[in-house]
């Protein structure tokens, strides 16, 4: 038997429509804060990566899918979007003109170990928002990628937020941290030992217990913001409580990708069935330089897709989706029933017909396929051209059945 490559899943069924249904959620809320549509390849060369992740990071060093195509060019499966978009945004000359505000869905791969909520091809929807920075632009991202969140039906989350401050912060704080760590040198992991020369921020993202615990203990960046940084942190947190978005300082949130400056967050699912991150972004100041842009600086975010199918109640789907099936009641409504169904098609309405087997069987198949209204069209109905319609899955008593006359049933379909 041939199978998926491991930690890459068939998407099909209720699990595929949850997927469209999410993304067309977030495009549509993208649309509404003024984004629009980028389609990057899903190859890209190796450095647009290296460059940009950084090649300390875990992602680049342990996860990428990266091989030598028939060129002999080192090329790599995109493990998220924004070194791709950015990239895109330079070399189409589109930060010419700010702000440039780009929103993307897709996949991403990722060399990683599966599990719940782990995949090695997944999907992320993201924004990027180029454009002066200022603190504005930060809560409004924050809000969009909370708005996106509630907007399928989940509110057991949380935000964290933390800054990572500007590059005299970061060397201040790299300092400090140098030093602390030295200190504490023989009890890290090898990978941490060596990081610690390397990139020795990226020795806060190590999943090893003991590195966990030493870096528990380490100095936090919120000490050594300068007073710019420190200004611009307070002034994000402000906007977020005028917007009534409840957050959590987490002083050990770096996220695990070198680009980041000043806002990062991250949204934690606070639900008993997946406790991990759904999402998360930050503000990058380099990034557009890394490409040979503008020297301006962007913010964006992306949110885990399948994280988010676990999570989401699929009646949530069922609720927006409507779904009509034609059902002849016997044999001998079939053709009736099959006018009426290219009517309903032709008035570009969801529509199935089912003529296979008897009544209750038909209803089986119907629900198959995920329809919630079901017209019934026997002897009696035909004669006093009228349908019977059944509202499938409707847990309202009153709307459960209900006749209607043919000469309406396009408008009623159309109200409900
Ligand atoms: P990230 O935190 O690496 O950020 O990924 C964002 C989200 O993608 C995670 O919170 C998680 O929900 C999902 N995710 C990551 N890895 C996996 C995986 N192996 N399987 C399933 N889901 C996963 C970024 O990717 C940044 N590019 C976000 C960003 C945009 N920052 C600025 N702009």
């Amino acid at each position: 038997m041939f199978r998926s490559v491991r930690g890459m899943k068939d998407l099909y069924g209720r699990e595929a429509e949850k997927y469209d249904f999410i993304c067309n959620k977030f495009r549509s809320i993208g649309e509404r804060y003024g984004f629009e549509m980028i389609y990057t390849p899903l190859l890209e060369y190796t450095d647009v990566f290296s460059r940009s992740i950084g090649d300390e990071t875990d992602v680049v060093s342990k996860e990428m899918y990266s091989f030598l195509d028939k060129g002999d060019e080192s090329v790599t499966l995109r493990p998220e979007g924004t070194a791709g978009a950015i990239r895109a945004i330079v070399c189409e000359h589109l930060d010419q003109f700010l702000p440039v505000k780009v929103m993307y869905c897709g996949e991403m791969f990722r060399y990683d170990r599966p599990q719940k909520g782990r995949f090695r091809q997944f999907r992320q929807f993201g924004i990027e928002w180029i454009e002066e920075k200022n603190p504005y632009t930060d809560a409004i991202t924050i809000a969009i990628a909370v708005d996106c969140i509630q907007s399928i039906g989940l509110f057991d989350f949380k935000v964290l937020i933390n800054s990572l401050g500007d590059e005299e912060t970061r060397e201040n704080y790299t300092k400090a941290i140098v030093k602390y760590l030295s200190r504490h040198e023989d009890m890290l992991s090898i990978e941490s030992q060596a990081r610690l020369k390397k990139n020795p921020l990226r020795i806060l993202d190590s999943k090893n217990n003991q590195d966990i615990e030493i870096c528990s203990m380490a100095p936090i960046f919120i000490d050594y913001l300068s007073k710019e940084a420190r200004l611009y942190f307070n002034k994000v947190c402000s906007l977020l409580e005028d917007y009534g978005i409840n957050y959590e300082i987490n002083h050990f949130l770096v996220r695990g990708l070198d680009y980041y400056s000043h806002t990062a967050f991250e949204i934690q699912s606070t639900s008993s069935s997946y406790r991990d991150a759904l999402g998360g972004g930050g503000r990058y100041d380099r990034l557009l330089s890394v490409f040979g842009g503008q020297d301006v600086s962007g913010i964006g975010f992306a949110i885990g897709i399948e994280r988010l199918m676990i999570l989401m109640d699929s009646l949530f789907v069922q609720k927006n989706r409507r779904k009509i099936a034609v059902i002849p009641v016997s044999e001998t409504e079939n053709s009736f029933a099959f006018s009426v169904f290219r009517n309903l098609q032709e008035c570009e309405l969801p529509v199935e017909f089912i003529h296979h087997g008897n009544l209750s069987k038909k209803m089986k198949i119907a629900d198959r396929l995920g329809c919630n209204i079901a017209i019934l069209l026997g002897e009696n109905e035909i004669q006093d051209k009228t349908a019977t319609v059944k509202f499938m899955n409707s847990c309202d008593a009153a709307m459960k059945t209900k006749i209607i006359k043919l000469d309406d049933i396009i408008n009623f379909l159309r109200c409900n």
